[in-house]
């Protein structure tokens, strides 16, 4: 079964929404919970380690319900299952989405085009257990008989930011190996890294699903001759593995089959993390922490599946991004992690997000008339604070807030933590609560005509959402990311497109092929006036 085509403009749920935005749009924050004691309670869940509080958002009983009903009319329930028994909802690409098979237990049943996949799953899962142990305890060593130290995954997109993001978020839990991360193909990049590394201690993994993008080509390639120039040809064999569901294209690169670990068509790129494309992840933190990993993931999953809308994160989360978005207008969401180790997840989230659901086109093929996707971005607190805050806080544009924070930290210092959360609570108290006139006064002990009584007012009424997690551990981490991926899963069936493809890449992709190769044989031919003066300009180096 395909995905329900319906457009959410048409629903009775969206008509109602629209004329109960025009009563609540206006309407404070403070008062909210001025009229119901209840509100904080009313509006959060609390599922194991995660209580997520999303009181603080311009919405009422009401919206929450319309919210709800637009979910239901649209077909949420049919999608989540058609999308967990692997339907081709990917229907541009005609695949299965099955991120969420990678961590199921391994004796569940989902099948494509008949066959169960789980088997091969496991016996992927147990390559990269033995792959990871062995390179760990050094029983693997390269080609002068060392134990490896550095680890170098190149790819790029999903294929680098997922676990690029979970070994940082991870790193507490992380063992000797020092793992580094190449994907720009801006050699200088590449160079820079290659520079600090030993060849005889270096392990490559090349990581591409479809093994024929240009920049993991160019570094891995790169790479390669750097290794023979230190070593000998024979030396690639031991120290280049690769990750890909292209094999052929792999062994002509000269990697041997034994050291590729598979992908498969139904796992996107950018939800790839969880398959052999966290192999970085396991050779990092273990394979036990990669699967904890998994099994919070797969938590999440049930959580998703099996909880009614009221009650369910992913489905709250994502419809309340919508209400921002469609609603109120916002063109932005702020993700603000309250944990340095979490540094990489707004740019993790900006490929999960913005590479999903950022369609001009309906499940119909017809141009979308609202507005989809969400632009993402953030850095961690509380530096953020003293960098983009003051937009946040007094600028002209709604942002809707997340703040993700944990109650207890990792080295448990907790004079720094209580420290880091006394900021996490009272930035999201400040911009609910915002600054008045009558306040200001007082505290400069001055009347209202004071000069500069306007520039210190915080209007406040922003909204925010806060998550707050028992401890960073990997299962918890599964469990936020998973959580994120099925938010994006909620908004692109609501607003009626095909989050699983990314067509939008390929033009620049083409694009920058023909320039290359102009630029290789210095013959420009027929561009733009400004790309030919640009190109022009570059040639005459
Ligand atoms: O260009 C976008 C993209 O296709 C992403 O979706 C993907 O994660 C990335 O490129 C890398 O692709 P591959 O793993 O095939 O090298």
């Amino acid at each position: 079964m395909l995905l329900p085509t319906i457009d959410p403009t048409t629903t009775k749920a969206w008509k109602a929404l629209h004329n109960h935005f025009t009563c609540i749009k206006d309407a404070y924050l403070k008062d909210f919970f001025a009229n119901n004691s209840d509100r904080a309670s009313d509006f959060s869940i609390l599922w194991k380690d995660f209580y997520v509080d999303y009181s603080k958002n311009r919405i009422d009983k009401t919206t929450k319900n319309l919210l709800i009903d637009l979910a239901k009319e649209v077909k949420l329930d049919q999608s989540i299952q058609e999308y967990f028994a692997g339907s081709k909802i990917n229907n541009t690409e005609k695949r299965a989405v099955l991120h969420t098979a990678l961590r199921t237990p391994s004796d569940a049943v989902i099948r494509v085009n008949g066959t169960n996949i789980v088997p091969e799953i496991s016996v992927v899962k147990e390559e990269i257990k033995a792959f990871s142990q062995n390179i760990i305890t050094g029983k693997l060593k390269g080609h002068t008989g060392k134990a490896f130290t550095d680890v170098v995954n190149i790819g790029i997109g999903g294929s680098d930011l997922g676990p690029l993001m979970i070994t940082e978020a991870l790193a507490f839990y992380k063992n000797h190996l020092n793992l580094h991360f190449i994907s720009n193909v801006d050699g200088d990049h590449l160079h820079q890294k290659l520079k600090e590394l030993n060849p005889e201690t270096t392990l490559f993994i090349i990581v591409s699903k479809t093994f024929t993008t240009q920049e993991t080509l160019f570094n891995a390639t790169t790479a390669r001759e750097w290794l023979v120039n230190q070593s000998s040809p024979q030396a690639v064999i031991k120290h280049f593995v690769a990750v890909s569901s292209s094999i052929e294209k792999v062994t002509d690169f000269g990697i041997s089959e034994e050291y590729i670990f598979p992908l498969w068509d139904w796992v996107g790129g950018r939800f790839s993390l969880w398959s052999a494309v966290g192999l970085s992840i396991s050779l990092a933190i273990g394979y036990d922490n990669f699967q904890e990993l998994l099994d919070g993931a797969h938590e999440m999953d049930e959580h998703f599946k099996n909880t009614s809308f009221e009650e369910n994160i992913p489905v709250i989360l994502g419809l309340l991004s919508l209400w921002y978005t469609n609603f109120f207008k916002a063109e932005t969401e702020v993700v603000i992690p309250y944990a340095h180790y979490l540094h990489r997840l707004p740019s993790y989230l900006q490929q999960a997000v913005m590479e999903s659901n950022g369609k001009n086109v309906d499940r119909n093929g017809k141009p979308i008339t609202y507005q989809t996707g969400g632009i993402i971005w953030g850095e961690p607190g509380t530096n953020a604070q003293h960098a983009f805050f003051q937009l946040i806080h007094q600028g002209t544009k709604l942002i809707p807030a997340e703040f993700i924070g944990f109650k207890h930290s990792l080295f448990q210092d907790k004079k720094h933590h209580n420290a880091l959360m006394a900021n996490f609570f009272a930035q999201t108290e400040a911009l609910m609560n915002g600054k008045t006139a009558t306040q200001i006064t007082k505290e400069l002990s001055c009347d209202a005509s004071h000069p500069l009584v306007p520039f210190k007012v915080f209007k406040g009424n922003n909204p925010s959402t806060t998550i707050l997690i028992d401890k960073l551990t990997p299962k918890n981490l599964g469990a936020l990311i998973a959580m994120y991926e099925h938010r994006i899963f909620v908004q692109g069936v609501v607003w009626n497109i095909y989050s699983y493809d990314q067509w939008g890449v390929e033009l620049g992709k083409q694009l920058a092929t023909t320039i290359l190769s102009e630029i290789k044989t210095n013959q420009i031919h027929q561009h733009d006036p400004s790309t030919s003066a640009l190109l022009k300009r570059f040639l005459e180096r």
